[in-house]
């Protein structure tokens, strides 16, 4: 008797209509076509499936975010399914914030008044900070609420938001992981005050601790360095008689969105948005390395925090139990045995007729909690766990004698090359058959060595690796591309990180690569082809062979090329030659001697390395570095040095991973940078696709590039990124649209978010096209709102707005005009229109030439 169902007869409702307000009173109803949203329009608070469920639930999520990023859920527990959806609403009753459903009655509530009385001056607000308040209408005091979100979180803690522990009560505040992206409901990891140790721990299915943040030290943690004092927000840890949290704000919470949310992966993780980039940033995580989470590959599964593939691996004999929860990298599921046991299942199957074996493998971090077995050697420890069906591996210690046993389900093994032991897994004997007769080698066979000489040569299944194992020298096809190109990467990150290529304009077809060879020969190296002669050179010495030239990967990721006589000068190295990307102790500059200077240009896009359109170099003219777009157009620069920084890269400041050094002298002006532990940090700094520079740090822990900084930082500053009659909004998720009447040129190249082709006309101009039905009428107008204007437009003397609009229908090449009231300032833009971008505090209006058909009604 509530609710009113529409199940849709001839309405669907695709996306939620949001109430317009922040707040629920008594006589709203939230349901699935409605939402709330904080009067900031930073949250938004409704219905939502995650990832592909069909499960809804009520939660929090970011307004203008996507992916959508939700912070807190109100039924993680009861989901609501398709059903019931229809009858479902939140809604204040009897005092309390419910979740009410035809169907199946209370889903959830804030249980907060006491007695059962209707309050109908409650209501429920989502506040700026994404805090969900209940109140009593009367009261104004929002600090004081009868239930908040904020007490109650599920995975995130808010600035704002105290987490922590109540002396008096024993409440606490709790975070608990999703189970995975597309089920909130509480996962195995949690983090909480733990009064014992008067510590934040991290613990895994409510008691193995795997992390502690430390004894607090004032705003501090021990364990958490950091949570160092800096100019964006402040930490503050409240220890008193009554109660303990932990609580940061912002100085300025307008400017800054972020979050600390107990990830799937167990760890904690802090997080901002870089609007610029449109993607959350780590700015830290605990523990950092993801194999320090207990189980986080399940059972019998090995985890590698050095795997350049998946984290998670299956022990051999055993398969992903879920193969659907490994693609959204869930592993907790872990593996299963491929063939079952002997030892504790009936004979019968050929498969386990035979007794179970051991298979052996080594360089492992062996599972906490064994059992320790009293034995007198290898041969008794490994006898006395095939007897017990339970043990399920065991390991020696040849230099105590231990012999350690495993029973049930193993949890915790993880990779470790350093200082790992060996472990035996117990195996179907059929495991050990051998299967085939071929080998295949379906990867490169490296060289072994960092190093080409005259005697040997690099082709596409021997690469070379510089003696750090970092970088690796070969071919590789970018992407989709069918075309082969010799260059440098990072040999143990993916997806595949090129950082330098040496044929770019020239790439190899698959014919061609079946006879084409990285080699020295007369002095230089080269590449060359049988079929297609020669593609690259490095153009160093003179024709004359010399035998003792070689060209080494260094572990910098710097090719050279020396003559093995001579130590010190390369003939030529790659770090003069750089293609879009500047590494840690490359000069990056101009010789004022010679004119040379390095450049930076852009990849065409992700999968042609081809030269782009932007370009980054020292600009002799104004003694500074700058990038321009095809050549002349300038959009950004570094600002003058100022000792060894630029004025307009404040990021690049004093600090403790690498200096910064900018040398200007009467020979050469260049900038490097440097590493104090060149080991431990694994950056660059690449002018990439979108025309940014952007500087990338590699996060181990995460698997991922970290963007500490970019420039401009505005992508819609970048020019013509949108290609042309493209329009580009620097607040959408998309970046890049088109003007109406016109439609992406290339959808492929949109795909891969390569917006240079940009849009054409969907329907062709009268002006100067033959008549035909389509366009037998004259041009008209379309008016765009809140743009900002294209740079470089004609300057037309004219009366009036409509003067200004039939001078430029007059005229064919004019694509668009503007007019502006205040001055009578007449604008023509001829032929492709560039840089067009959203602004929709101080943009102008421009219209836009449209063959007429575009303005037909299309009615029945
Ligand atoms: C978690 O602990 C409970 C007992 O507290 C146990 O029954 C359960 O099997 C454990 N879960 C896992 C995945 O080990
Ligand atoms: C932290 O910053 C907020 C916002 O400026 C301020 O209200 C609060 O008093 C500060 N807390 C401490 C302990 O300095
Ligand atoms: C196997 O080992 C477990 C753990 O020590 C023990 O509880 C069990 O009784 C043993 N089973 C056999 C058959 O020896
Ligand atoms: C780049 O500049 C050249 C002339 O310098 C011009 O011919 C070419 O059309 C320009 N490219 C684009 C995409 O505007
Ligand atoms: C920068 O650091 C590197 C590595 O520690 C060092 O070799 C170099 O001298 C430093 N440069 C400056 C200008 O301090
Ligand atoms: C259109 O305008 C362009 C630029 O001012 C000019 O070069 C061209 O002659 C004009 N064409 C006509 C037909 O008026």
């Amino acid at each position: 008797m509530y609710f009113v169902v529409f199940l849709g007869l001839c309405v669907i409702f695709n996306s939620p209509i949001s109430l317009g307000d922040d707040t629920l009173t008594v006589n709203d109803n939230l349901s699935l076509t409605t939402t709330i949203v904080s009067s900031n329009g930073r949250f938004e608070m409704g219905f939502f499936t995650p990832g592909k469920t069909a499960n809804y639930y009520a939660g929090i999520w970011y307004n203008q975010i996507e992916p959508q990023t939700v912070i807190w859920v109100a039924n993680r527990d009861t989901p609501i399914s398709f059903v019931d959806m229809a009858s479902t609403a939140l809604k204040i009753l009897n005092g309390n914030l419910v979740l009410v459903n035809v169907t199946g009655g209370l889903l959830w509530s804030t249980n907060a008044a006491t007695s059962g009385t209707s309050n109908s001056s409650l209501r429920a607000t989502l506040l700026n900070t994404g805090n969900l308040v209940l109140i009593d209408g009367n009261s104004t005091d929002e600090a004081q609420p009868l239930w908040q979100s904020f007490d109650h979180p599920t995975d995130t803690t808010m600035a704002g938001a105290k987490f922590g522990y109540n002396k008096l009560t024993g409440e606490k505040q709790t975070l608990r992981s999703w189970k995975s992206p597309e089920d909130p409901s509480p996962g195995l990891y949690s983090l909480a005050m733990d009064p014992q140790i008067w510590q934040f721990a991290a613990t895994w299915n409510g008691t193995d601790r795997y992390w502690t943040s430390g004894p607090a030290n004032g705003s501090l943690f021990k364990l958490v360095p950091e949570m160092r004092a800096n100019p964006i927000y402040n930490f503050t840890f409240v220890n008193n008689a009554n109660q303990t949290f932990f609580v940061y704000e912002f100085f300025n919470p307008d400017a800054v969105i972020s979050r600390f949310v107990l990830d799937i992966s167990g760890q904690l993780r802090h997080y901002t948005w870089l609007d610029s980039s449109k993607a959350w940033n780590i700015l830290f995580l605990k523990p950092e390395k993801q194999c320090d989470v207990p189980a986080v590959c399940g059972p019998f599964g090995m985890c590698n925090d050095n795997s350049t593939s998946l984290l998670c691996d299956c022990l051999p004999g055993f398969r992903r139990k879920s193969d659907k929860d490994w693609g959204l990298k869930v592993f907790s599921g872990g593996c299963v045995r491929k063939v079952d046991l002997q030892c504790g299942n009936a004979t019968g199957t050929t498969a386990n007729s035979q007794e179970d074996r051991f298979r052996m493998v080594t360089n492992t971090r062996l599972p906490r909690h064994p059992r320790n077995v009293t034995v007198g050697s290898i041969t008794e420890c490994e006898s006395a766990c095939l007897r017990n069906c339970s043990c399920n591996a065991y390991a020696y210690d040849n230099r105590n004698g231990g012999c350690s046993h495993w029973d049930g389900e193993l949890l915790n093994l993880s990779k470790d090359n350093s200082n790992g032991s060996t472990i035996y897994i117990r195996l179907a004997a059929s495991e050990f058959f051998v299967l085939g007769l071929c080998v295949f080698f379906n990867s490169p066979v490296s060289l072994g060595d960092e190093t080409l000489t005259v005697n040997n040569n690099l082709s596409l299944t021997t690469p070379i690796v510089s003696s750090n194992g970092r970088f690796e020298m070969g071919f590789f096809t970018p992407g989709k591309s069918a075309n082969y190109y010799a260059g440098i990467w990072y040999s143990k990150i993916e997806p595949q990180t090129v950082i330098w290529v040496a044929n770019r304009d020239t790439p190899i077809s698959f014919v061609d690569m079946q006879t084409t060879t990285l080699k020295i020969l007369d002095g230089n190296l080269v590449l060359v082809s049988v079929t297609a002669g020669l593609i690259w050179s490095t153009n160093a010495t003179s024709g004359a062979s010399k035998n003792s030239v070689r060209a080494t990967l260094l572990n910098t990721g710097n090719l050279v090329l020396i003559d093995g006589n001579t130590t010190d000068q390369p003939l030529w190295q790659s770090f003069d030659h750089p293609t879009d990307t500047i590494m840690a102790g490359a000069k990056f500059g101009y010789n004022k001697l010679t004119g040379e200077k390095q450049t930076l240009r852009s990849w065409k896009s992700p999968e042609d390395p081809s030269p782009g359109l932007y370009s980054l170099a020292m600009d002799p003219q104004i003694w500074q570095f700058a990038a321009t777009w095809n050549g002349t157009d300038r959009y950004w620069t570094s600002g003058p040095a100022n000792g060894s920084l630029f004025k307009f890269v404040p990021d690049m400041r004093p600090n403790p991973i690498y200096n910064f050094t900018f040398v200007n002298n009467a020979n050469q002006t260049f900038f490097v940078y440097e590493f104090f532990n060149p080991d431990a940090v694994i950056s660059r700094f690449v002018l990439d696709i979108s025309g940014q520079l952007r500087h990338y740090t590699w996060l181990d822990s995460s698997k991922a590039w970290n963007i500490l900084f970019l420039k401009p930082e505005k992508q819609c500053d970048v020019p013509a990124f949108c290609g042309p009659f493209g329009m580009c909004n620097d607040n959408s998720t998309s970046l890049c649209d088109c003007l109406p009447g016109f439609r992406r040129k290339s959808d492929k190249d949109w795909g891969l978010n390569v917006f240079t082709d940009g849009c054409v006309r969907i329907a062709d101009l009268q002006c100067g096209n033959a008549t035909g039905t389509a366009n037998s009428q004259e041009d008209k107008f379309r008016m765009v709102t809140n743009t900002r204007l294209p740079r470089h437009p004609r300057n037309v003397t004219v009366g009036s707005t409509t003067e200004c609009e039939s001078a430029c229908l007059r005229n064919c090449s004019c694509n668009a005009y503007a007019y502006d009231n205040r001055n009578g300032g007449c604008s023509h833009w001829d032929g492709e229109l560039l840089n067009l971008s959203k602004d929709n505090s101080n943009g102008s209006t421009i219209y836009i030439r449209l063959a007429a058909s575009e303005f037909f009604v299309q009615g029945t």
